[in-house]
């Protein structure tokens, strides 16, 4: 049975019917068309659907929709100001941490809260805090030095 749920997502709220078992990646790509979470594994294993919720990155492909009510949901597509990229945006494509492109908006969500917790990580705390990341292209040298470069910005 579907239920109406009222979410807070990149500012603006949104009221919708959703099944009590609907995940917030399937609400937020299925019935929001907001497509830069990523559906990769949808069992808490890659990453690619980390999402902001109240300034935590979680797995969104593990989180209810109905438990998000009430909460500030922040997507890939929240990150930019009026039309310009955040800082760390800005960095993966200077430093060519782009590849296929799949785990990125997750790695970079990642990234907003460990530079928040870290503003000045070293390369161990870098690739602590983005273990629960994967990416199949670029072999992690390429995020790292874009995530300094955004430390540093
Ligand atoms: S799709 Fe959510 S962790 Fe892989
Ligand atoms: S750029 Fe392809 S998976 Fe990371």
């Amino acid at each position: 049975m579907k239920q109406v749920v009222s979410l807070d997502i990149n500012g603006e709220i949104h009221e919708l019917a959703v099944h009590g078992d609907a995940t917030l990646l399937s609400v937020l790509r299925e019935s929001l068309g907001l497509c830069g979470t990523k559906r990769g594994c949808d069992s808490g294993g890659c990453g690619s659907c980390t999402v902001h919720v109240d300034g935590q990155a979680v797995y969104s492909c593990m989180t209810y929709a109905v438990s998000a009510q009430g909460r500030k949901i922040v997507t890939i597509e929240g990150l930019s100001t009026d039309g310009r990229l955040d800082q760390v945006q800005q960095a993966f494509i200077e430093k060519g941490a782009v590849q296929c492109g799949y785990c990125t908006c997750g790695m970079i969500m990642t990234t907003k809260q460990l530079l928040r917790d870290h503003p000045h990580p070293d390369d161990d705390t870098i690739r602590h805090g983005i273990a629960g990341n994967l990416c199949r292209c670029t072999g992690y040298h390429k995020i790292v030095e874009a995530i300094k470069t955004a430390a540093n910005a």
